[in-house]
């Protein structure tokens, strides 16, 4: 689909108004548009000039372009590369951590989590491969996300084949059966995952974590000052010590402290022991 130049003003005009930036919809602006078409048929709108004067006049629509701005794509084990760090080296280091301090829970918040794909790959590393080595800790994921209707989706947890291809086939096998419905996540790898509405712009749902993932989100489509802002809030909400994981295509914006990123994974970053001023 070809982008109209006069939608593309309009997309400009209106990003900034809900903290968003061009820059981030830049590739998927022809998903946003398609979104724009159809809710200017159900207003009987004609085009991008009169919904401008749409939104004028009735300012509650604002609400409503905001989530037809938001993208929602996911699938399991989304940038395998990370997941292998995870298993490999972050997660065992997290829950070694809570060991030596006594704690019970390893402590995760999926941020903009969509239909769940996320958090229940954690969940399934964790069984697969971590938790006999950590007896004492169990795995205590909060996975949020600001759309009911995905939550509905990750509460079934059913999903067709291209959410899964990324995952290895072995974990595949053990992890899902095969129904009319699709693929849907066995019982086991479910009661980690506490699944909840909450919007990223809104104060953290949650404290003492030890991980944070907040991926393909704030820091892609966000404007610079609101990924400050939402970037306090998740400092604040980790550990000391504990990880803040970005996509593998973001970083955090400049002026940010308090945070060391790990060398060569620029996108994952340790909140220090105490924040420098
Ligand atoms: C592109 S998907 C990324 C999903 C997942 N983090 C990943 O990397 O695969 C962005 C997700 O953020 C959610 N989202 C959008 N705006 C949000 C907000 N203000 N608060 C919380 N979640 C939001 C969308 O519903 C969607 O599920």
């Amino acid at each position: 689909m070809s982008l109209d130049p006069d939608w593309i003003d309009f997309i400009k005009w209106a990003l900034p108004q809900l903290r968003l930036r061009w820059a981030g919809f830049r590739k998927v602006s022809d998903q946003v548009q398609r979104r724009l078409y159809r809710r200017l048929q159900a207003l009987d709108l004609t085009g991008p000039g009169a919904y401008r004067d749409y939104l004028r006049q009735y300012p509650g629509e604002w609400q409503v372009l905001d989530t037809l701005c938001r993208i929602t794509i996911s699938r399991f084990y989304r940038d395998q590369g990370v997941y292998a760090l995870l298993a490999g080296q972050i997660m065992p280091d997290l829950a070694q951590q809570a060991t030596r301090d006594r704690q019970a829970q390893l402590r995760i918040w999926s941020a903009g989590c969509a239909s769940g794909e996320e958090p229940y790959s954690l969940s399934i590393l964790w069984t697969l491969q971590l938790e006999q080595r950590f007896p004492d800790v169990a795995l205590a994921i909060l996975a949020s996300d600001v759309d009911r209707h995905l939550l509905g989706r990750a509460r079934r947890a059913c999903y067709p084949w291209s959410s899964l291809k990324d995952l290895p086939t072995a974990w595949l096998e053990v992890a899902f059966t095969e129904s009319t419905a699709g693929y849907c996540l066995k019982d086991r790898f479910r009661p980690p995952v506490l699944l909840v509405e909450h919007d990223v712009r809104t104060p953290a749902p949650a404290t003492s974590l030890h991980l944070i993932l907040c991926r393909n989100l704030v820091y892609t489509y966000y404007e610079r000052d609101l990924q400050q802002e939402i970037t306090a809030r998740l400092h604040a909400a980790l550990r000391p010590g504990g990880i803040l994981v970005l996509g593998s295509h973001e970083t955090l914006p400049a002026g940010v402290t308090g945070f060391t990123p790990l060398p060569d994974r620029h996108w994952i970053y340790t909140k220090a022991l105490t924040r420098s001023h």
